[in-house]
């Protein structure tokens, strides 16, 4: 599906290099259905297929909400087994968006409810607006995440605040969020697009390949034991010692200039 054809998200290239992906379905707050994840799997697809691609912001159409979670609407006429793959399809596109090879920023401008908060989760970190909600309220519907819920906040938050969050259902501020480790920044609502741009432009100007290499460690290293993890880290730092980025980046502190990597 090329992005022209999307009907549900916008994908676009702000500046060189810099992607946004939004969702766009501002009538039911982004609410996520099974079309709004085919298009966002098939986003994923030209993001990876991009070389030059350095960076993808998401976020939420609209001044209230990120994404108010997955469609209720739509999930109201699921048998058990279809639920079990709307989790499914959810969780693979989730995945495929956290361990895209580039670094991934929600920007969360709003609610960011259920599958809202899973997808916020498998971002890489987020910026806040001040009016950004987080939480996991499925057990006022009597269902439990499926997204990822229960095991991304748990790493995120520890278990026994995810453990709160779970089973109260309850709403979290940005403030909150941000002081439980879950939210790296929170800006004023009007700012969030700008400083989110920010932060893009500063990570596109930096190496490419070492930024790459750095989201592979922290991605993997986190599921691995000490030991291995430290060998995968000497591996990379010794395959990063090939790119044109480390002769670069090393000659332009030696010759005291401002590096400028390819
Ligand atoms: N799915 C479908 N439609 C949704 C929706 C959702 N998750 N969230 C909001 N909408 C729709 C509403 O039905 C409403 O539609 P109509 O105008 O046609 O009535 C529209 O968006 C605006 O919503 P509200 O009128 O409810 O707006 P509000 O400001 O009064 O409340 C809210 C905002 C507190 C976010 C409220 O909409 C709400 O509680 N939404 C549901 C949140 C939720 O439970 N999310 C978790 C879903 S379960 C899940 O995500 C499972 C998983 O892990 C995969």
């Amino acid at each position: 599906l090329p992005a022209q054809e999307f009907s549900n998200i916008l994908l676009d290239e702000v500046e060189n290099g810099i992607y946004r992906l939004t969702i766009n379905r501002p009538k039911t707050l982004n609410a996520l259905n099974a079309d709004t994840l085919k298009e966002m799997d098939a986003a994923i697809e030209i993001l990876e297929a991009d070389p030059s691609a350095r960076v993808l912001l998401i976020t939420g159409a609209g001044e209230k909400s990120f994404v108010a979670g997955a469609d209720i609407e739509h999930m109201s006429h699921l048998t058990p087994i279809e639920g079990k793959a709307f989790a499914e399809q959810g969780m693979r596109i989730f995945r495929r968006l956290e361990t895209l090879r580039i670094p991934v920023v929600a920007l969360v401008n709003g609610y960011a409810l259920g599958g809202g908060c899973e997808l916020a989760m498998s971002c890489d970190f987020i910026l806040a607006a001040e009016n950004a909600k987080f939480g996991q309220p499925e057990v006022n519907l009597g269902i439990t995440p499926g997204f990822g819920g229960s095991q991304r906040l748990t790493r995120l938050v520890g278990r026994a605040m995810a453990m709160e969050l779970l089973v109260t259902g309850r709403t979290m501020s940005a403030e909150e969020a941000m002081r439980r480790g879950l939210v790296n920044h929170v800006y004023p609502q009007a700012e969030l697009a700008d400083e989110g741009m920010k932060l893009a432009a500063m990570i596109a100007g930096k190496s490419s390949s070492a930024i790459q290499l750095t989201k592979q460690l922290v991605q993997r290293g986190q599921d691995l034991d000490l030991d291995n993890a430290c060998v995968m880290e000497s591996d990379l730092f010794g395959l990063s010692f090939s790119t044109e980025d480390r002769q670069e980046g090393m000659s332009a502190f030696l010759e005291n200039r401002k590096a400028k990597f390819s």
